[in-house]
């Protein structure tokens, strides 16, 4: 299908990221944009590329997924900086999930027996030993889960060498441009009706986040169960002495909210996330920026002196399950590439690489078969 018309709804990391691809390969790919670029969830994320810190047992098949789209980032990392024209901010410094009491401890036992039980590399460390690594840990911290190979990334950075890379390419992007409907006719996905008029295409690529249930023109039996995951973030200013070098996790039984922080090089220290069922909502609140700074302050004593450069809040896009979905659909010509949850920058590279594939060769890769839409449909 190299040389066919390709229309992505959605300019999101993952939307740039197929567009990308597709356009390099010598497709002609639109892409329309609700807002601005790269600029809902894909901005609000931290760039944790965590497939062993957020694993969980009962999800083999994500956790599998998570972790082939990081053996392809030196490889997604290599190419999008040479295309984009930016370095991206990838770091592969490590890990540490830290617990602060008993209880935590507990937790964190269960957590590695589990992943041990799954045949990760993580390590078991004392608080001495965790803070040997990081010496601006609490004192109070009682054991560490050290996950030494899962990385980040500045997703932020990542948007824009997405966006130029793809522009590179002749790829065409319409921002703030909401499509009025998907035009299918005879099981056939066959366009997009915009503000300018029915827009023909060869294929259609769904790659909307929280907002793909909402695009018109679906039949009711395809909407794909994605819904919008509040997360409340903050970043603050790293200072001499106050450095952290490891992404850091807590893990939390009691009392407190589970939190993250991620050291950027450019010295800015991103602390998230809350996790709340609240529609489109993205208002900070009070008790949400409170949990944050709690929690990173139990974690790193230090932070309360820094100051605070940012808060904002963004929408993961929550699947029903919790995997994304992606490739085809029961409509002909229309696929899928959304629900990413809480996973979206980690498995950014897989779904480029394989969506990219499954267009221009018409097949259904092994890596993403088990994600199709259809495991809802036979429900
Ligand atoms: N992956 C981190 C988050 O969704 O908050």
């Amino acid at each position: 299908m190299a040389n066919k018309k390709i229309i992505i709804i959605g300019g999101g990391v993952i939307g740039l990221g197929i567009g990308w691809q597709l356009a390099k390969a010598g497709t002609t790919v639109t892409i329309y944009e609700r807002s601005q670029a790269g600029r809902a969830a894909s901005w609000a994320a931290a760039g944790m590329l965590a497939p062993l810190a957020e694993a969980h047992s009962e999800e083999p098949e994500l956790l599998k997924l998570g972790s082939q789209s990081l053996a392809r980032y030196p490889q997604w990392v290599g190419e999008l900086e040479a295309d984009g024209g930016l370095s991206i901010g990838y770091r592969v410094e490590g890990t540490l999930i830290v617990g602060l009491e008993p209880d935590d401890t507990h937790q964190l036992r269960h957590l590695y027996t589990a992943q041990q039980d799954l045949g990760l590399n993580v390590e078991w460390l004392t608080g001495r030993e965790a803070r040997e690594i990081e010496s601006v840990l609490s004192p109070r911290v009682t054991a560490a889960i050290r996950c030494a190979t899962d990385y980040q990334v500045d997703n932020r950075l990542m948007v824009r060498a997405l966006q130029r890379a793809y522009q590179v390419y002749g790829g065409v992007l319409h921002e703030n441009s909401t499509i009025e409907k998907i035009v299918i006719e005879n099981g056939t996905a066959t366009g997009v009706q915009t503000q300018d008029g029915f827009q023909t295409a060869d294929a259609l690529i769904l790659a909307a986040g929280c907002w793909s249930a909402q695009i018109e023109g679906l039949p009711d039996t395809i909407i794909p169960p994605v819904r919008p995951v509040k997360g409340q973030m903050l970043a603050l200013q790293m200072e001499a002495g106050i450095t952290v070098k490891n992404v850091i996790r807590t893990v939390r039984a009691r009392y407190s909210t589970s939190v993250y922080l991620v050291p950027r090089t450019d010295g800015r220290l991103i602390v998230g996330a809350t996790s709340e069922e609240m529609g489109f909502d993205t208002r900070l609140t009070a008790g949400g920026v409170f949990e944050l700074l709690r929690g990173a302050w139990e974690a790193v004593p230090s932070v309360y002196e820094l100051p605070i450069l940012e808060t904002w809040a963004g929408l993961r896009p929550g699947s029903r399950d919790n995997a994304p979905i992606l490739g085809k659909t029961p409509v002909e010509n229309l696929i899928y590439a959304t629900g990413h949850y809480r996973n979206g920058i980690l498995l950014t590279p897989i779904t480029a690489y394989e969506i990219a594939k499954l267009i221009l060769t018409g097949e259904t890769s092994e890596t993403i078969a088990p994600f199709q839409l259809d495991r809802f449909l036979r429900q």
